[in-house]
């Protein structure tokens, strides 16, 4: 089922989805599926198609993933992050704009994520170490186009997502976790998956288009 919703709506309200994600839904592996076809129609690099995808949608190893996430972001029932010692995200919230509520959202994500129906997991072939920029960003911009298609197609039909990159503070980890070869491949974030709560989202805050735009050159 899709929602009918027309493409500007979609580009505008795919928002980062945390406390309205409905854990108790199941989300069908059809529909993941459908989500992915579409996703895969990103552009990339020479069309090399340098991507694997895993789902993850059996509940004991959603929950070993999420118990990555959660260190990463240095989250526990007792304490739930926003303490800085590790140096982890939440101090980077600390300092951006609206980001104690960025960071409550955040603390309720990992809070629920060991009950997400689904968790997909991008992964690019290849290794950015060492490379210079023009390599970096053609394996990046490989990869994260798809990712976001995931997010729209899903907004579609009626599926809220959250990309996560916190993940990649242990990447070993993660990669262990889900025998990914991390010679060969690097673990991009994560992207829970649920059905959301509602039925509509705001267009979020940005910077003003004036503040960010100069035509023909630099200024600034
Ligand atoms: C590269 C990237 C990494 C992100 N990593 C995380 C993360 O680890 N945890 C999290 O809760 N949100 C994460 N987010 C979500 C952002 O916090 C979110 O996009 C931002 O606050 C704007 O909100 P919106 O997406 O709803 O417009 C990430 C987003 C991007 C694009």
């Amino acid at each position: 089922m899709t929602l009918g919703l027309s493409v500007d709506e979609v580009l505008t309200t795919t928002r980062t989805v945390r406390k309205r994600l409905d854990v108790t839904k199941p989300v069908s592996r059809e529909v993941l599926e459908e989500c992915l076809e579409i996703a895969l129609q990103a552009p990339n690099g020479s069309n090399l198609n340098r991507w694997r995808w895993i789902i993850v949608d059996d509940p004991q190893m959603v929950a070993r993933v999420a118990g990555e996430y959660r260190k990463a972001v240095n989250w526990s029932p007792d304490g739930p992050g926003g303490s800085d010692e590790t140096g982890n995200a939440a101090a980077i919230y600390k300092r951006v704009e609206r980001g104690e509520k960025i960071l409550e959202s955040s603390n309720a994500l990992a809070e629920k994520f060991d009950a997400m129906p689904a968790i997909v997991v991008p992964l690019m072939r290849g290794r950015t170490d060492g490379l210079d920029v023009f390599n970096q960003s053609a394996m990046w911009g490989s990869i994260y186009p798809a990712v976001w298609s995931f997010c729209l197609a899903a907004r579609e039909r009626g599926l809220g997502t959250a990309w996560t990159t916190a993940s990649c503070m242990r990447e070993r980890e993660v990669c262990e976790v889900l025998g990914i070869p991390m010679e060969k491949f690097t673990h991009i974030g994560l992207l829970p998956v649920a059905y959301y709560e509602g039925d509509s989202f705001r267009e979020a805050w940005r910077k003003p288009l004036s503040e960010v735009l100069t035509w023909n050159s630099f200024e600034g």
